[in-house]
């Protein structure tokens, strides 16, 4: 996975995973371990055909606890089926059948996890496996238009070669998309109806027809942004330049090069946000193109001379245009005296929330997955935090803007 899960978020929150015949089974098995390396407790439920694609002493092997199989075998607790319901924060069905797909729409509980499903008062998370005609049949199209219409949340299959030899809608969803709906299901929607722009990752500025003018942030910050504010339930518009790492699908994400580029889709959509999160490490100057043929170096003397021009100040621009109710969130990467240089960046350049670190730390900052920054807002509220991850600092930074 590109975007690790907020630790701090997802820490000793509850899952119950159900899984189904399907020989897409053994995805689960990684999906399981992606929650669990963010703090996710897993339990599981494996039908009898899911039985006979993967054991259940792998999931338990792993760590998942309880595993439950069918219904009233010997050594099955009397309440089994009630279990998940009580202690599970969300339950996901991963890979989701045909036939459970009829018992959950049918309400059905015949079957340990159609039983454990019928019992469950939490979110329900489903991505669905199967071959592309029976995903296609009126019966599973009925059964999934019922289901969603309870509020059931669907992670669709993709397109492609199915193990059959069939081609077509079916497969099971990527692992990152499972991921990132089931983290979501676990966490409070603080930012339900929030519009959020995130700008994120370095500009590419092109000087000849070869060489660019860049710098080598990762975009992981702001990944780690966008990602959070869609856990919470916001609208994520990510602007992203060369390089950043995947974000879960429903972030509208528009691939930028340069910084130009990047302010004129951040004017375009700014009316529209209530949050303005300004993590992209953009080119404060670019070359003069030179045009688009390779520049020769026998054109040249001993040395060159570049002419850079400056690029609009994204962040600042929007500032002066935001309403009173939008809030924005700024960095600041600095040398020197890292609070006082924050301090005096949080008020010149309009920012409500600025997090700050300085350059060159080992192991923390502009391509680490660590950071260690100041933050102070414009109430004069200012903290020093530890070395964290990158996730966690992002969750921790959303916490402080929504009291903003
Ligand atoms: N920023 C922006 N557009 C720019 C330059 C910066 O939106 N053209 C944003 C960055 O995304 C960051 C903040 O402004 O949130 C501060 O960026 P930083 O590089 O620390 O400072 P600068 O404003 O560029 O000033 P300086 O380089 O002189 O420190």
């Amino acid at each position: 996975m590109n975007t690790p899960l907020p630790g701090i978020a997802l820490e000793n929150r509850r899952l119950h995973l159900g899984v189904c015949g399907s020989v897409a089974a053994y995805k689960s098995v990684e999906v399981m371990r992606d929650l669990q390396k963010a703090g996710v407790l897993v339990s599981v439920t494996l039908t009898g055909s899911a039985a006979r694609f993967v054991a259940p002493l792998t999931f338990a092997s792993l760590g998942a606890s309880p595993v439950y199989g069918r219904m009233f075998d010997d050594n099955a607790e009397p309440f089994a089926h009630l279990e998940p319901g009580r202690c599970a924060h969300a339950l996901l069905v991963a890979p989701a059948s045909a036939t459970t797909l009829a018992r959950l729409a049918g309400g059905f509980a015949d079957e340990m996890l159609a039983a454990q499903a019928l019992a469950f008062p939490g979110p329900l998370v489903i991505a669905p496996a199967m071959n592309p005609i029976m995903w296609a049949h009126p019966a599973t199209r009925r059964n999934v238009a019922m289901l969603r219409e309870r509020g059931v949340i669907f992670v669709p299959p993709d397109s492609g070669p199915v193990a059959c030899g069939d081609n077509g809608e079916g497969k099971l969803a990527s692992r990152k998309e499972i991921v990132f709906a089931a983290a979501k299901a676990l966490l409070e929607q603080d930012m339900a109806g929030k519009k959020v722009l995130v700008t994120l990752g370095p500009t590419r500025e092109p000087w000849d027809g070869v060489r660019v003018w860049t710098n080598s942030s990762s975009g992981r910050m702001g990944a780690a942004l966008a990602l959070a504010a869609y856990l919470r339930g916001a609208e994520v518009y990510a602007l992203a330049g060369p390089g950043v790492p995947a974000l879960p699908e429903k972030v509208q994400r528009t691939d930028v090069n340069g910084a130009r580029q990047m302010f004129e889709a951040a004017v375009d959509l700014w009316p529209r946000m209530d949050f303005g999160i300004f993590s992209a490490a953009v080119a404060d100057f670019s070359p003069v193109p030179k045009g688009p043929e390779k520049f020769k170096k026998s054109a040249a003397a001993d040395d060159i001379s570049i002419r850079f021009t400056r690029n609009p100040d994204i962040l600042a621009t929007l500032a002066q245009d935001a309403r009173p109710e939008q809030r924005i969130l700024g960095f600041a990467a600095e040398t020197g005296d890292l609070e006082q240089n924050a301090r005096v960046k949080l008020h010149a350049k309009g920012m409500h929330l600025t997090a700050a670190n300085l350059i060159g730390l080992p192991g923390s900052g502009f391509i680490s997955v660590n950071n260690t920054v100041f933050v102070c807002d414009c109430r004069g509220r200012e903290e020093n935090w530890p070395t964290m991850q990158k996730t966690d600092i992002a969750w921790r930074l959303l916490d402080w803007l929504l009291t903003l």
